[in-house]
């Protein structure tokens, strides 16, 4: 474990929360998990349970490992329960207004003394920071889906963060036996500065009928040796958090080279957001 950080509250327990919740379980810290919807926490844990339990028969995991995790994960049915972390972790939806009506609630009930991180994808770190009472305090700390698995963590200074918060970040990042890279505070930093264009591209292709869903993805697993095609990730990712993220992109770079596909809306707006919502660029019903 990191210094002084024992206590890690997470606010948002879909797919990244609950990954975050895992890591943090397993490498020894007491982890409080809040979501606005008792459902989304219910299923956060089950999803934790269940991921672990596999890594058990994976052999990646011992069982008494698997126990004691999952007895250091407690729901937090309401933002005021966590008072007492040392560090809390923003993964709630990829979006300005939803994050800062969060830290508005969230900050008058956080211990001063605690540091307010966000998994944000793309949005200004600094920018969020500011809506805060603790901008030295704040920092982005960016995990990869599926957090159990990728080794990457990105860390993000905001223009306030103090060297003493990004070192209590490092420590603690690193304590979750994760490699870190340094991002500048740009928008979508560099893993997703580099990887949503390639997605929106890809949905660009099949709006413009180069080639089918299976067939862009198939040249992109076999042709390029990534492990998901463009579309299966994009469905992973989420297809909200990838409209979001190149919008960020769009408009904090200003270059038309981001403009989101036409069908990448359309999806959206039909609520088609890919593996979470059961239907994306496939049907997982
Ligand atoms: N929790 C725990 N373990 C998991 C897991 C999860 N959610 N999902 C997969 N795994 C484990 C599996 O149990 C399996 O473990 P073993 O090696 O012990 O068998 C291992 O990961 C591989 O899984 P599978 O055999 O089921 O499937 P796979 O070989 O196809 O790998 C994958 C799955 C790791 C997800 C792989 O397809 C992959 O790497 N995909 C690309 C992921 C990627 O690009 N992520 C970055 C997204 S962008 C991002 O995160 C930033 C952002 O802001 C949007
Ligand atoms: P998700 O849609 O799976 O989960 C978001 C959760 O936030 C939901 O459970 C929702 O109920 C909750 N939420 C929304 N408003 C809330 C509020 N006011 N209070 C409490 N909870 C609230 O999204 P996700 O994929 O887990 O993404 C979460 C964050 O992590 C986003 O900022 C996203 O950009 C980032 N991220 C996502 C990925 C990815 O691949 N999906 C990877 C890295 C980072």
């Amino acid at each position: 474990m990191a210094g002084t950080i024992k206590t890690v509250g997470i606010i948002g327990a879909g797919q990244m929360g609950s990954g975050i919740a895992h890591v943090c379980a397993v490498a020894g810290y007491n982890v409080l998990i809040h979501d606005q919807s008792a459902e989304q926490l219910e299923k956060a844990i089950a999803t934790v349970n269940g991921n672990m339990a596999r890594q058990v028969s994976h052999g990646k995991l011992e069982e008494a490992e698997r126990v004691k995790a999952m007895a250091h994960i407690r729901p937090a049915m309401r933002m005021e329960d966590l008072s007492g972390v040392d560090l809390a972790i923003e993964a709630a939806t990829e979006d300005e207004t939803v994050k800062r009506k969060i830290f508005a609630q969230l900050c008058p009930n956080l211990n001063p003394e605690a540091i307010l991180a966000t998994n944000t994808s793309s949005i200004s770190i600094t920018r969020l920071a500011a809506t805060t009472d603790r901008p030295e305090r704040f920092i982005g700390i960016h995990f990869m889906n599926p957090v159990p698995v990728m080794k990457l963590v990105e860390l993000i200074r905001g223009i306030a963060t103090e060297n003493v918060t990004f070192e209590s970040a490092r420590q603690f990042v690193a304590s979750l036996d994760k490699t870190i890279t340094v991002a500048e505070d740009f928008p979508a930093f560099i893993v997703n500065r580099i990887l949503l264009p390639m997605i929106n591209e890809a949905i660009y292709v099949l709006y413009e009928g180069v080639g089918s869903v299976e067939a862009i993805d198939t040249a992109m697993k076999l042709g390029a040796n990534h492990p998901m095609g463009p579309l299966q990730l994009a469905d992973f990712i989420g297809l909200d958090t990838c409209l979001s993220i190149m919008q960020v992109l769009y408009d904090g770079l200003a270059d038309s080279k981001y403009r989101p596909c036409p069908l990448l809306v359309k999806y959206v707006e039909a609520g088609w957001l890919g593996r979470k919502a059961g239907r994306g660029f496939y049907d997982y019903r």
